[in-house]
């Protein structure tokens, strides 16, 4: 089955003024849409390879599929970790495993603020759950699946493309950074950090 892009829980202007509804618009429609449709291609183009037996272009077609299938997940979760009545801070259990990987909300906030700020290129900031040590950590993402370990799942996603700030924040990624924190869906975070403590990797 194919992917598809899946429609947003609110609407274009929603999470404005932080985040404007042009730039929704653009990034969700545009820019998401180009990911799904690359991972696509890129399972298409692998299964006629196999049919073939013809794997010439087969390193090309693997870092497109990796590209592709990490910024249509990426987008993803994105979306469901803002929400227009989000903002401060995580409770119960999050907040107490913040607490313990990071020493404070606030040193945890800071960290990944200034790993998403300082993404050389494009990328993102993550909070990811390891579920072979059982821990968070803040990871720095290049591109969309570069540098982050293998069995780390995100549960609060910061894009740091140009394609994401630009169009409001323009040169000042710091700036858009800071205005996230205002609509972080933390009711959403906290879910999937409960679903992600539920995997053993051993
Ligand atoms: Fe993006």
């Amino acid at each position: 089955m194919a992917y598809t892009l899946p429609d947003l829980d609110y609407d274009y202007g929603a999470l404005e003024p932080y985040y404007s509804g042009e730039m929704l618009e653009l990034h969700h429609d545009k820019h998401h849409a180009a990911y799904v449709k690359g991972v696509n291609g890129a399972l298409e183009q692998l299964q006629a390879a196999r049919d073939s037996d013809d794997f010439d272009t087969i390193t090309g077609l693997q870092k497109k599929l990796a590209f592709n299938l990490s910024g249509h997940v990426l987008h993803t979760l994105f979306w469901k970790n803002l929400a227009p009545d989000g903002g401060g801070k995580p409770e119960g259990d999050l907040a107490a495993a913040i607490d313990e990987y990071f020493g404070s909300f606030d040193r945890f906030r800071r960290q990944l603020s200034e790993a998403t700020t300082t993404v050389q290129g494009s990328g993102w900031g993550a909070l990811a759950w390891e579920p072979l040590g059982q821990r968070l950590y803040v990871a720095q993402v290049y591109d969309h699946q570069d540098n982050i370990g293998q069995s780390s799942g995100p549960l609060l996603v910061l894009d740091a493309w140009e394609h994401a700030y630009y169009l409001q924040y323009r040169n000042e990624r710091a700036k858009y950074v800071e205005a996230m924190w205002n609509i972080v869906d933390w009711n959403d975070v906290a879910q999937r950090f409960d679903r992600a403590r539920g995997i053993d990797l051993e």
